[in-house]
């Protein structure tokens, strides 16, 4: 397709680099869309005649269907899908075919094409996400009152709701949306017709090209259009942001079902066994969920590494700008579909979770501020008389609220019984209803309004 000047053909080192056929064929049915709004508007244009055009569009209709049925023929000396669409065509309507390329080039080509895959990957990531909630909102809303300890630096801090950690992920999930809608939004300008970089002299219409895609408007400047793929740079960001959330769930399932803590069962479908160890389960998929980020991460810094300090407009480099995403994109799939099955089916030992907040002290607060808000003591000093509170149950092995009126008032005379009525866990976390606390009522208020924004019904 380009051989005019010269005079011998390509090394076979020559094609094998050169070639990315092998992956950008993911992009066929972007590339076949938008070959077939470009023909259409040469033809309303007057550019190509409109017999030629209804030609190639329907030549174009019948490579998509061969494509559909047997896959993308992989011949490197066609280098890439555009070259292997336009060569097929060729070889199916003959000599109108080669009026497709007017008034574009391969570099506006394939920004407008993977511009296009990519947009379509925002919409698939926000809707895999919101699945992801919809299971984190439903397990939240049966927990809302399960009571289990709270960290900070993995030990024990104050008592929590179940729900409402759950409901931590929702939050998150939710701004991971937030950035796959705005890489979308923020896509939504058309490079074709920005032509090899300097625009063209034929009077196409790229309002209609645009439109005809679902870009809202067509790019303001050809060199931007085919030199940069920042589109790509926003997906990838958002994907590692979304895959470190998804490693910490992940993380946790995983310290959560190890038999020390024991707060969880992971479904035995998200779960392998050992093949010497016949009493393991391993938590397998949400380790790898946890490993993925790392790959995730490196695809993100892969394609940022690639452009940097590119000069305008197109070089070969930014070949290499397509397998990262789109690895980044299986991997992301992959790693929210795990974690929607897991927090759906996962089942929580409550039971585990409510010894563990017991032995742990962690009304140990609460002690604190009832010392503070009772009997006026500087918060310093209640903090101190707490500790000796601690230590006192620690040596005989009870939680703080099994600890009896005498020996509190040994510790410090100021304590009366009022105090028992603010050391359990329920009293603890019912305390705690300010605006996005953890006190069960606070966690169903927030879990009703998620319902709501996804659609579901009151539950
Ligand atoms: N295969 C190329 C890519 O994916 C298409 C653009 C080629 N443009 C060029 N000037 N050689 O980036």
């Amino acid at each position: 397709m380009w051989g005019g000047r010269f005079a011998e053909g390509p090394s076979a080192i020559m094609r094998e680099i050169n070639a990315s056929i092998p992956f950008d064929k993911a992009l066929w049915r972007q590339d076949i869309a938008a070959s077939k709004a470009h023909v259409a508007m040469l033809g309303a244009q007057g550019i190509v005649a409109a017999e030629d055009a209804a030609a190639i569009s329907a030549g174009l209709d019948r490579v998509a269907a061969e494509y559909e049925a047997n896959g993308v023929p992989e011949n490197w000396d066609l280098e890439d899908i555009h070259m292997t669409t336009e060569s097929r065509l060729a070889e199916l309507i003959g000599a109108a075919a080669g009026r497709l390329h007017t008034a574009r080039s391969r570099n506006d080509q394939v920004a407008t094409d993977f511009k296009l895959w990519v947009r379509e990957a925002c919409v698939q990531a926000d809707a895999a996400l919101g699945a992801l909630q919809v299971a984190l909102v439903t397990r939240a809303g049966e927990h809302a009152d399960t009571i289990m300890p709270g960290f900070t630096h993995l030990q024990t801090a104050q008592p929590v709701t179940l729900g409402h950690h759950l409901m931590a992920y929702y939050e998150m999930v939710q701004r991971d949306r937030s950035r796959f809608v705005d890489a979308h939004a923020r896509a939504s300008q058309c490079p074709l017709g920005a032509a090899a970089l300097a625009g063209t002299g034929f009077a196409i219409d790229r309002h209609a090209t645009a439109a005809a895609l679902g870009f809202a408007m067509p790019t303001a400047n050809s060199l931007d259009s085919v030199s940069d793929r920042d589109f790509a740079l926003d997906y990838l960001m958002a994907a590692a942001q979304c895959a470190l959330h998804l490693s910490r769930l992940a993380e946790e399932m995983i310290i959560w079902a190890s038999q020390p803590f024991g707060f969880v069962t992971l479904p035995d479908s998200l779960s392998t066994g050992s093949s010497i160890m016949p009493q393991k389960k391993n938590p397998d998929a949400a380790e790898l969920v946890r490993g993925h980020a790392g790959r995730i991460i490196g695809c993100a810094t892969a394609l940022m590494v690639t452009m940097k300090g590119l000069p305008l407009a197109y070089s070969k480099d930014m070949q290499d700008d397509k397998p990262p995403v789109f690895e980044a994109a299986s991997l992301l799939a992959l790693s929210i579909a795990a974690m929607t099955g897991m927090a759906a089916e996962t089942r929580f030992r409550t039971d585990r979770m409510r010894k563990a907040v017991e032995l742990g002290y962690a009304t140990a607060t609460d002690l604190a501020d009832w010392l503070v808000r009772a009997a006026d003591i500087p918060f310093r000093e209640a903090h101190h008389i707490t500790g000796a509170a601690v230590k006192l149950a620690e040596q005989k092995g009870v939680a703080l609220d099994a600890l009896s009126l005498d020996d509190l008032r040994a510790i410090d005379a100021r304590i009366d019984s009022r105090v028992f009525s603010v050391l359990s866990v329920e009293a603890s976390v019912a305390a705690r209803a300010s605006y996005g606390g953890t006190a069960p009522a606070q966690v169903r208020l927030r879990v009703a309004e998620a319902r709501l924004a996804l659609g579901l019904g009151e539950g």
